[in-house]
């Protein structure tokens, strides 16, 4: 399925947002819009189609087309987003930090793939790079989406290691112990940087968004579940044990496909649903 066309859709939810819905679509309603700055000639020239909205202005969604010289700019799309705005339009708008890999703030959708610009090559063939928001959410300004119910979302599974008495675990060394085996069992979950990559990658999480979880969520859930010092994996199990929050997962692994960490966001849904099934609620 093509993810590069885009069809927007205003919606109403307090402010002014607007939600992304990218889907194979035969035409853009998207207006094309060029940057007055000329390509320079000689260079190494690349384009950049990057979807534009700006709730303050009157205007519908469109796409404005940068050209970038490649030997002026770093290998990745954030070096060539950076070099845009700093050079070009400095209203171009998105959100960035670390630049490698660890804030997880620059998640976009990238040629039709959600992934981190930081971590993303340009693409060097002759076609132009298309830079959308995360599909299916609300945005907040051009390439910014409204992470409010991701967050939300996260909150509800209670990210934190919970004890039922207090004191119960030795902590003569001022810490929880746990053996090598264990904490082997959280590899591939911890190193999540919480992008939304995946989640925004999920057909389930795009149509119900409201009551699912989504991978990204749910492989944090899983995390705590798994977590041999934790003492509340029979709440958390039974917290999930829904139709909604759980099981609108269809295992079809856009997320895994997706995670520009590498991570398997997918096998761990898969996970929780087996320790349901088994009855596991109550042990590790
Ligand atoms: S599992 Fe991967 S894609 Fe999903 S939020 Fe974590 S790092 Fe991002
Ligand atoms: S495996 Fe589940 S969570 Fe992952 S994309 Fe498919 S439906 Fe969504
Ligand atoms: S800027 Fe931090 S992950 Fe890309």
């Amino acid at each position: 399925m093509s993810l590069l066309r885009g069809v927007f859709q205003r919606r109403n939810i307090g402010s002014s947002l607007l939600k992304v819905s990218i889907k194979a679509s035969a035409g853009s309603t998207v207006a094309q819009k060029f940057s007055t700055t000329p390509a320079k000639t000689g260079g190494n020239i690349k384009y950049f189609k990057i979807y534009r909205w700006d709730p303050e202005q009157k205007q519908k969604p469109y796409i404005s087309t940068y050209p970038v010289d490649m030997n002026e700019c770093g290998p990745m799309v954030l070096d060539a987003l950076l070099k845009i705005k700093n050079e070009m339009d400095p209203t171009l708008t998105f959100r960035r930090s670390c630049r490698e890999g660890i804030c997880g703030s620059c998640a976009m959708n990238i040629d039709g793939g959600n992934t981190l610009a930081c971590l993303c090559y340009i693409d060097q063939g002759p076609e132009p790079t298309k830079i959308y928001p995360l599909p299916h959410m609300y945005v907040v300004k051009d390439l910014v989406t409204d992470l409010s119910n991701f967050y939300d979302q996260y909150k509800s599974i209670e990210p934190w290691l919970q004890t039922k008495v207090e004191g119960s675990h030795d902590l003569e060394h001022g810490e929880f112990l746990q053996s090598k085996e264990d904490r082997k069992k959280l590899d591939g979950m911890y190193e999540c940087i919480l992008c939304a990559c995946c989640s925004t990658s999920c057909p389930s999480y795009w149509w119900n968004a409201d009551k699912y979880l989504g991978p990204a969520v749910l492989m944090q859930a899983y995390r705590w579940i798994e977590d041999s010092r934790d003492e509340k994996t029979k709440e958390r199990l039974e917290a999930l044990d829904d139709t909604y929050k759980l099981y609108r997962c269809h295992t079809i692994m856009n997320c895994t496909k997706t995670c520009p960490k590498g991570l398997n966001p997918g096998k761990a849904v898969a996970g929780i649903k087996k320790k349901i099934a088994e009855g596991h609620m109550g042990t590790h």
